[in-house]
C-alpha cells in the first residue's frame, strides 16, 4: 500500500507539466551527486564516476575531449540542434545519453548503432516532428525513452523496434490519439506516460498496440479529458494496476464509464485528484466492485457531497484519500462498505468558510471502519463531538485532530472523547485545538495511549496529575506552546510513570518549578529520557529538581533565565541542578544569561555529547569546568563575551569534538589568550568550524582588531621565547636584590655578627680554650649607672663570698691609673661583663663610646657567653642595640636576665638565674 503510494507520488505528473518522472529521475542519475558549496558557474563539463555533466553551457556540439569511457553524458540546457552521431562515437561506453531542453528537430537512424549499449535516452523539451521507424530501428537495447514535450507526429510504426522498452513518455506532445501505432509492440512495456495530450478518447483498438505487452502496470492520463470510452477501450491492457487521471476534466459520467471499464483490470491504485468531481454518487463506482482496488485517492476536488453508499463497492479498499475537499456533512451511511480501510485522510476535508456553515459528522458516521487504524482529521471544523462520533472504530490506532476548531475540545471533560473507549488509540494528536482546560479523567478510557500531542493550545491550569488519570502506558506527553499559564504541582505526572519524553516549552507559568513545589514534579519519572523546559523564563528552581531522573538524555533549557542560580554570589552558593541527571547527552541551555559556570555544575557528565550554551554572557570561564566532558562531540558557545580560549579551560572538551560553533565573541588575539587555540584551529582536521574565516574576529588589540583571527602571527609568539627568558632571568635577580637588600636592612647585624664570629673561630679560638687556659681574678665586670649604684649594692654585692668576686669602679678602681687603661685591664681580668641595662645606662656616654664597643670585642672574640645583660627596665632592642652595639638575639638566652622587682622569692629565683648566668651555680652550691 505505501509502495502503491509513493509509487503514484513519482508517477504524478505535475500540474504544470514541464518535467515527467522519467526525465526527474533521467536527471537524478545523469547530474550525479549535487555539487558541494556555492561553486561559481560552470564553464566546462563535470566528469565524475564515469558520469560527464556538460549542461548548461550553451554547446551547439557534443564536446571531443571527455573521458572515452564514460556510461553516462548529460547534455540537457543546451542549444543542440541534433544529436549527429560522428561525435559520439567517441564514447561508444554511454548507457545514459541526456539531450534535453534543446533544439533538437530530428532523432538520427544511426544514433543506437554508434552507442550499442544506450538503455536511457531522454529528448524531452525538445522539437521533434516527424518520428519514423527508421530513426529508433537500431535501438532494441532501449530501456527508457522519454518524448515528453515534442511536437511529435509518428509515422509507421516508430517504437516497433523497442522490444525492451519499459518506460515511454509521450506526454505534451498534443497527440490527438492514444493509439501509437496498429501493429503489436513494446512486449516489455511497463510504464506509458499519455499525459497532457488532446485526445478525448478512447476507442476500442487505441491500446491494441499493447496486446503483447502483459507487463503494462501504470498508465498515465492526468490532464486528459476523456469525453468519450468505448466499451473494451482496456481489455488490451487488463493487467493495468495503477491509472493516474488526475486533472482530467471528465466529469462522473464518463468516470462511472471508466470504473466498468476498469473492472476488467487488475486495477489496485487509482488516483483521481484535482478532477472537479463535487458529489460522488451511490453507483459512481459501481464498476470497481469486482476490481481489488486497495488505494484511491479523491483529493482536491472541491467535493461538497458524497452520497451514502457511494463506496459501498470498494470492500477491499485500504486507504482513501479525501484531503482538501469541501464536505458539509458525513453520515452513517458516508463510509458504508468500506469495511477493509486500514487509512482515511479528512485533513481539511470538512471546511467552514464565511459563507457555508459548519459542517456536521452524525453519531456513528465511523462505525462501518472497523478495521481503520489511522484516521487524520487534521485542519477541520467540526461542529461538535458527541458520546458516539467516534464509535465502532474497534482498530483505530491513531487519531489525529490537530490543528482543527471543535468547540467541544474548548474543556475537556470524562465525556468528550467518551466515544473512543472501544478503540485501542496509541497516539492522539490534539496539537492546535484551542483547548483551555482538561478536567480530571478526561482520557481515562485511552489505556492504550502511548502517545498524547497537547501542543499550541491555551491550557490554563494547575496540573493536579488527575488529568492523566488512567494514562498509565503513555510514553510521550508533549505540551508545548501552552502561552505560560500551566502551573505544575507535586503530582503532576504521578498517572503517567512511564513517561520518556515530555515538553514544556512554552508552556509553564514562570513560577511553576519554585522552590515550594516540592519534591519535584518530576520525580516519578524514573523513565525520562527527553524534557524540554526551554522558553518559559524559570528564575528560580531546586538543586533537585531533577533528583533521580537518571535516564534522562536530553534536557532543554534555553531561554530561560538561570543566570542567577550559578551565579557564586548567590546566596547559599551556587545551585547545582544537573547532578540529578548524570547520564545526560544533549545540554541546551542558550540565552540565559549566564555569566559564570560554577565549579562542579558540570560535574561528572561524562556521556555528555552536545552542549550548548550560545548567546549568554560567558567570559572567563573557570579552569577544569569542562574536564569531566570527555564524550563531547558538539560545543556551542556562539554569541558570548568570550576573549581568550586556553588549553586548562578547553583541551579536555575540544579533544574530541566534531563540530564547535563559537563565533561572535570578542577574541583577544594575543599570544597568551588565543595561540593555543589558533593552533588548535589549524591542526585539527576532524572538528568542522563553521564560518571560521569570516566570523571569529578578534576584538582586541588593535593590530588586530577586526581581522580573523585566523591571520594571528603565531610566530611572533614564538620569537618572544628568548626575551621570556631574559626577561624570567632579570625579574628573578631583581627579585633576589631586593630580598638581600630588605635582609641586609632588618637582619643585617646577625649576619655580620655570626660572620664575625665565624671568622674569629676559624683563626683558633673556642669557648673551652678560653675558660682553660687564662687565669681571671673577677668573676664579673659589673657596668652600670651612677644613678643604679644602690641597686648593685642591694642586689648584686651581697652575692660576693670568697668564691665570687665582682669588679665595681666605684669601689675597686685603683687610684691614680689612667681610666682607660684600667677599664681594658680589668675587663680582660674578668670572666664576664656585666651590664645593669636601664634606659639611664643607654644615655651614659661613657658606656656608649667605650665600654661597649669592649664588650663587643670581647663577645666577637672570646665567646658569646663572655656578657651577661640585666634588664631593670624594659628596653627596646633597637635602642639597645644604638648605645651598646648589642642585641639580645646576639647573646645566648641564659646570658640574659630580668629582674622583675622585690618580692622575696623573686629575690632568689633573680640570683639563682644570675648565677647561672655566670657560670657559677657549681659554686654556689657548694
Ligand atoms: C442509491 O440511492 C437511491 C436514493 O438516493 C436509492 O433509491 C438507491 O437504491 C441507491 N442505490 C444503491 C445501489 O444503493
Ligand atoms: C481480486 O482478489 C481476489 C483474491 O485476492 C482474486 O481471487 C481475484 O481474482 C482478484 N480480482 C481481480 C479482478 O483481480
Ligand atoms: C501532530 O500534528 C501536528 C500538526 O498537524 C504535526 O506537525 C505532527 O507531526 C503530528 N504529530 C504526530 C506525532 O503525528
Ligand atoms: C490495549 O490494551 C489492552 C489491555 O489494556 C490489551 O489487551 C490490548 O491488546 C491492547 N491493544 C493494543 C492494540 O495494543
Ligand atoms: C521503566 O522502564 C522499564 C523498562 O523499560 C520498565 O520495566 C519499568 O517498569 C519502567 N518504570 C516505570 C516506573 O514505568
Ligand atoms: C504565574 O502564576 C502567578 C501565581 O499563580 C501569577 O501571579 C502570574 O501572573 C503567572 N504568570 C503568568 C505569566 O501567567
Ligand atoms: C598551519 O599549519 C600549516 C601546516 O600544517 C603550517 O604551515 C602553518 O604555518 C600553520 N599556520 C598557523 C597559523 O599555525
Amino acid at each position: 500500500m505505501l509502495w502503491t503510494h509513493l509509487r503514484l507520488e513519482a508517477m504524478r505528473t505535475p500540474r504544470s507539466p514541464p518535467l515527467t518522472w522519467v526525465v526527474v529521475v533521467a536527471c537524478c542519475v545523469l547530474a550525479g551527486p549535487p555539487q558541494s558549496g556555492a561553486s561559481p558557474k560552470k564553464t566546462s563539463c563535470r566528469v565524475q564516476d564515469g558520469r560527464a555533466d556538460c549542461s548548461h553551457l550553451s554547446l551547439r556540439a557534443i564536446p571531443p575531449n571527455l573521458p572515452r569511457n564514460i556510461s553516462s553524458l548529460d547534455m540537457s540546457h543546451n542549444r543542440l540542434v541534433g544529436i549527429p552521431p560522428a561525435p559520439l562515437n567517441l564514447y561508444p561506453g554511454l548507457l545514459r545519453l541526456d539531450v534535453s531542453y534543446n533544439s533538437v528537430t530530428k532523432l538520427d537512424g544511426h544514433l543506437c548503432q554508434t552507442l550499442p549499449l544506450l538503455q536511457t535516452l531522454s529528448v524531452a523539451h525538445n522539437e521533434v516532428h516527424l518520428l519514423k521507424r527508421e530513426d529508433l530501428s537500431h535501438c532494441t537495447g532501449l530501456v527508457l525513452l522519454n518524448m515528453a514535450s515534442n511536437r511529435l507526429k509518428l509515422q509507421g510504426e516508430p517504437f516497433s523496434a523497442l522490444k525492451n522498452l519499459k518506460s515511454l513518455d509521450v506526454s505534451m506532445n498534443k497527440l490527438a490519439s492514444a493509439q501509437l501505432s496498429s501493429q503489436p509492440q513494446l512486449p516489455s512495456l511497463v510504464n506509458l506516460n499519455l499525459a497532457f495530450n488532446d485526445f478525448t478518447a478512447l476507442k476500442k483498438d487505441d491500446f491494441s498496440f499493447l496486446d503483447n505487452s502483459s507487463f503494462l502496470q501504470l498508465l498515465n492520463l492526468s490532464a486528459v479529458s476523456l469525453k468519450t470510452l468505448e466499451p473494451g477501450c482496456l481489455r488490451p491492457i487488463s493487467g493495468l494496476r495503477t491509472l493516474i487521471m488526475d486533472g482530467s476534466n471528465m466529469g462522473i459520467l464518463v468516470l462511472f464509464k471508466l470504473c466498468t471499464e476498469l473492472s476488467r483490470t487488475a486495477i489496485d491504485a487509482l488516483s483521481l485528484r484535482k478532477m472537479k468531481l463535487v458529489t460522488l454518487t451511490n453507483t459512481t463506482f459501481t464498476g470497481l466492485q469486482r476490481a481489488n482496488l486497495t488505494f484511491l485517492d479523491l483529493s482536491h476536488n472541491g467535493m461538497g457531497k458524497i452520497e451514502e453508499g457511494s463506496f459501498q463497492w470498494l470492500s477491499r479498499l485500504q486507504t482513501l484519500i479525501l484531503a482538501d475537499n469541501n464536505l458539509k456533512h458525513l453520515t452513517k451511511g458516508t463510509f458504508q462498505g468500506l469495511k477493509a480501510l486500514k487509512e482515511l485522510q479528512l485533513t481539511k476535508a470538512l471546511v467552514k468558510s464565511h459563507t457555508s456553515s459548519t459542517p456536521i459528522i452524525d453519531d456513528f458516521s465511523f462505525e462501518p471502519l472497523s478495521a481503520l487504524e489511522s484516521l487524520s482529521l487534521r485542519q477541520t471544523s467540526v461542529r461538535e463531538i458527541t458520546g458516539h462520533t467516534f464509535t465502532g472504530m474497534t482498530s483505530l490506532k491513531e487519531l489525529d485532530m490537530s490543528w482543527s476548531s471543535y468547540t467541544s475540545l474548548r474543556i475537556i471533560t470524562k465525556q468528550t472523547l467518551v466515544s473512543l473507549a472501544g478503540s485501542p488509540l496509541v497516539k492522539l494528536n490534539l496539537t492546535g485545538t484551542a483547548i483551555t482546560q482538561i478536567n480530571p479523567g478526561s482520557f481515562a478510557c485511552m489505556r492504550n495511549l502511548t502517545t498524547l500531542l497537547l501542543d499550541f493550545n491555551f491550557i490554563q491550569q494547575t496540573l493536579t496529575g488527575k488529568e492523566f488519570e488512567g494514562l498509565g502506558e503513555v510514553q510521550e506527553l508533549h505540551m508545548t506552546n501552552n502561552h505560560w499559564k500551566v502551573r505544575l504541582s507535586s503530582t503532576s505526572f504521578v498517572n503517567v510513570p512511564n513517561l520518556r519524553v515530555l515538553t514544556l516549552g512554552k508552556s509553564l507559568n514562570n513560577t511553576a518549578l519554585n522552590v515550594d513545589v516540592d519534591p519535584s514534579p518530576f520525580k516519578p519519572l524514573c523513565n525520562l529520557t527527553f524534557l524540554d523546559l526551554s522558553n518559559n523564563n524559570i528564575a528560580n528552581i531546586r538543586g533537585s529538581v531533577l533528583e533521580g531522573l537518571v535516564n534522562l538524555k536530553v534536557l532543554k533549557l534555553q531561554h530561560n533565565n538561570l543566570a542567577r542560580l550559578w551565579k557564586s554570589a548567590n546566596p547559599g552558593g551556587p545551585v547545582l541542578f544537573l547532578k540529578g541527571a548524570p547520564n545526560l547527552v544533549t545540554l541546551q541551555m542558550d540565552s540565559n544569561g549566564l555569566d559564570e559556570i560554577p565549579e562542579g555544575a558540570l560535574r561528572g557528565l561524562s556521556s555528555l555529547w552536545e552542549l550548548s550554551l550560545a548567546t549568554n554572557l560567558l567570559n572567563n570561564l573557570r579552569y577544569s569546568v569542562f574536564d569531566d566532558l570527555k564524550s563531547l562531540r558538539v560545543l556551542r558557545l556562539q554569541k558570548n563575551l568570550i576573549t581568550s580560549v586556553n588549553p586548562e579551560v578547553f583541551k579536555t572538551p575540544m579533544s574530541n569534538l566534531s563540530l564547535l560553533v563559537m563565533d561572535k565573541n570578542p577574541f583577544d588575539c594575543t599570544c597568551e589568550s588565543i595561540l593555543w587555540f589558533v593552533t588548535w584551529l589549524n591542526n585539527t582536521n576532524t572538528t568542522f568550524v563553521p564560518d571560521l574565516g569570516d566570523q571569529y574576529i578578534c576584538n582586541t588589540p588593535l593590530a588586530y582588531y577586526n581581522h580573523s583571527i585566523m591571520d594571528f602571527e603565531t610566530l611572533s609568539c614564538k620569537d618572544m621565547t628568548p626575551f621570556q627568558a631574559l626577561y624570567i632571568l632579570t625579574s628573578t635577580t631583581v627579585m633576589a636584590v631586593i630580598v638581600t637588600a630588605l635582609l641586609v636592612r632588618f637582619q643585617g647585624w646577625r649576619i655580620q655578627f655570626y660572620w664575625n664570629i665565624l671568622i674569629s673561630r676559624t683563626l683558633g679560638f673556642s669557648d673551652a680554650n678560653i675558660d682553660e687556659g687564662r687565669h681571671f681574678e673577677y668573676d664579673a665586670y659589673i657596668i652600670h649607672a651612677e644613678e643604679d649604684s644602690r641597686w648593685v649594692e642591694r642586689m648584686m654585692v651581697p652575692l660576693e663570698n670568697e668564691n665570687c668576686r665582682f669588679y665595681l669602679e666605684d669601689r675597686d678602681a685603683v687610684p691614680g691609673v689612667a681610666l682607660l687603661e684600667s677599664i681594658i685591664d680589668n675587663m680582660r681580668r674578668s670572666r664576664k661583663i656585666l651590664f645593669v641595662v636601664t634606659e639611664r645606662l643607654l644615655k651614659d656616654p661613657w658606656c656608649r663610646r667605650f665600654k661597649a664597643h669592649q664588650a663587643l670585642h670581647q663577645v666577637i672574640e672570646a665567646s658569646r657567653d663572655s656578657v651577661v645583660l640585666v634588664f631593670l627596665q624594659d628596653v627596646h632592642d633597637y635602642k639597645l642595640s644604638r648605645s651598646l652595639y648589642l642585641r639580645r638575639g646576639m647573646l645566648r638566652r641564659c646570658c640574659i636576665v630580668e629582674w622583675h622587682g622585690g618580692h622575696k622569692e623573686r629575690v632568689a629565683a633573680f640570683h639563682q638565674k644570675l648565677l647561672i648566668a655566670l657560670g657559677m651555680t657549681n659554686r654556689l652550691m657548694e
